[in-house]
């Protein structure tokens, strides 16, 4: 765990020192300190690390039909097509002036993954242990969010000053101060290059007494598309749920050779959610009064699933923050929410929105909600259907990656009989039929929240 840390470290020293002199032009005669933002991308990135590929004549120049040499890199760039078959059918073009997660080039250059995170092919510059700069690439996204043009500047040079590998820039979560709450961490880890990983990481919270909770707070690397935190039901005693996973120990999901570790996968049947973020960062607070308990000597199974897409080990890393209360000063206690729909088929190569109704068998009142699929997701949304047919729209996602939490700030009241519908637009670009499952290559449809 210390190794990987150091060698990240040493590595961006290395950098450092490799990246503190000012640019020369590596065009021969001509201004040394490039004019506009694009120009420095073209003389400082392109010339440099991409042309030896993207030029004309080249094999991979023809495989991409891009050439990056400043004679034609802009107008192949900026507004035109891409050749990559995912990201022109999600309506990606190479550069979308003013949108970067919009724009293939920042996806194929972000090593590290962002908002999408879909299979665009090769990272950039392909063929290297060693992606653009974090400063690099926070450059061409500000040139890209200004609107991408030919000539001025746009993005603040200080910024390439930043020679840090994309993935040095992520600082841990400080832990609650002592006494006012308690801190769960999954360790890091690596992710092999081009590998997904879903681990879990059983921890004992040993609690003495009950605790209440006022605040979730969580911060994760980046490229894990969740972190969750799941009790076992108690009500379960039969196997597998009779029980438990042995403390501290990283469950990985599947087996080096790609195949699911079924022994691992098992207590999942006993799990019941009790926290979770889809986003890398997560801060909620409960309303004045209200808190979750977590019982007397509990445990928490910590789960997160990374995706990797990078020719390097990609750190992972996860920490949640339960801050607690005293029962004094609780006057409701809330509970989760957990509406999966399990069964459900998306048919190749179309559009499918499937609908699902939970109807409430209690009065419930809803304080906020999330959703969770995976990445054939186009839009998540959630209705309240009333008893009297009436349906209205309290929730949607269009971020498969990144739902958010969607908190009410004047509770949603349901009534016996009243429902939460789930409304699930899929795109299955792929060639084959998928249904539900645990890889991030099958679908998922989940409502979570928190309730009383
Ligand atoms: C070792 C050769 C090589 C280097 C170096 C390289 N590329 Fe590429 N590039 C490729 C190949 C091959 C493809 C097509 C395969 C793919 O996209 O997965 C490609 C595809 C692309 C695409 C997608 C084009 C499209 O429309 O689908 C972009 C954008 C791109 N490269 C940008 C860059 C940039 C920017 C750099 C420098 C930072 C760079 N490349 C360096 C080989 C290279």
């Amino acid at each position: 765990m210390s190794n990987l840390r150091s060698v990240v470290s040493i590595l961006s020293l290395a950098l450092l020192a490799a990246c503190s002199g000012e640019s020369t032009n590596a065009n021969g005669p001509g201004p040394t300190i490039p004019d506009g933002s694009f120009a420095r991308i073209q003389t400082d990135i392109l010339n440099k690390q991409c042309i030896s590929c993207h030029s004309t004549g080249m094999s991979f120049a023809r495989q991409s039909q891009l050439v990056l040499t400043s004679d034609s890199a802009y107008q192949q760039l900026v507004g035109a097509a891409s050749v990559q078959q995912i990201a022109n059918a999600d309506g990606l073009p190479r550069v979308k002036a003013f949108h970067a997660d919009s724009s293939l080039l920042y996806h194929k250059l972000a090593w590290v993954p962002g908002h999408h995170n879909r299979d665009y092919g090769l990272l950039m510059p392909s063929g290297t242990t060693q992606g653009l700069t974090a400063g690099q690439l926070e450059y061409i996204r500000r040139w890209i969010e200004a609107g991408a043009p030919r000539t001025g500047h746009v993005a603040d040079t200080l910024v390439l000053k930043d020679a840090r590998t994309q993935t040095a820039t992520f600082s841990p979560l400080a832990a609650p101060a002592a006494g006012t709450g308690l801190q769960l961490v999954v360790d890091s880890f690596a992710i092999s290059p081009t590998q997904e990983r879903e681990l879990f990481v059983y921890r004992r919270v040993s609690n003495p007494t009950d605790l209440y909770i006022t605040r979730i707070q969580s911060r994760m690397r980046p490229g894990s598309h969740h972190l969750l935190l799941y009790q076992f039901d108690d009500t379960k005693t039969t196997f597998p749920c009779n029980s438990r996973p042995a403390p501290d120990v990283v469950r990985d999901i599947k087996n080096a050779d790609g195949s699911f570790n079924l022994l691992n996968m098992l207590p999942m049947a006993c799990h019941v959610y009790f926290a979770g973020a889809m986003t890398p960062d997560f801060d909620y607070n409960f309303p004045a009064g209200v808190a979750l308990k977590l019982p007397a000597n509990s445990s928490l199974d910590f789960n997160v699933h990374y995706v990797n897409r990078a020719p390097i080990d990609l750190p992972g890393q996860a920490f949640a923050n339960l801050y607690t209360t005293d029962r004094s000063k609780v006057t409701t206690v809330a509970r989760t929410l957990n509406y999966p729909n399990t069964s459900f088929t998306l048919p190749a190569k179309q559009r499918t929105t499937i609908r699902t109704v939970f109807t409430m068998g209690t009065k419930t009142t809803i304080l906020g909600l999330t959703s969770h699929m995976h990445s054939m997701g186009e839009r998540y949304e959630i209705h309240v259907r009333k008893a009297n047919g009436s349906e209205t729209t309290v929730y949607t996602n269009l971020d498969w990656e990144h739902p958010g939490f969607q908190n009410f700030d004047t509770p949603l009241v349901l009534e016996l009989g009243d429902a939460l519908v789930s409304v699930v637009t899929y795109n299955n670009v792929t060639d084959h039929t998928i249904g539900f499952g645990l890889a991030s290559t099958d679908e998922m449809n989940i409502i979570f929240g928190y309730a009383y």
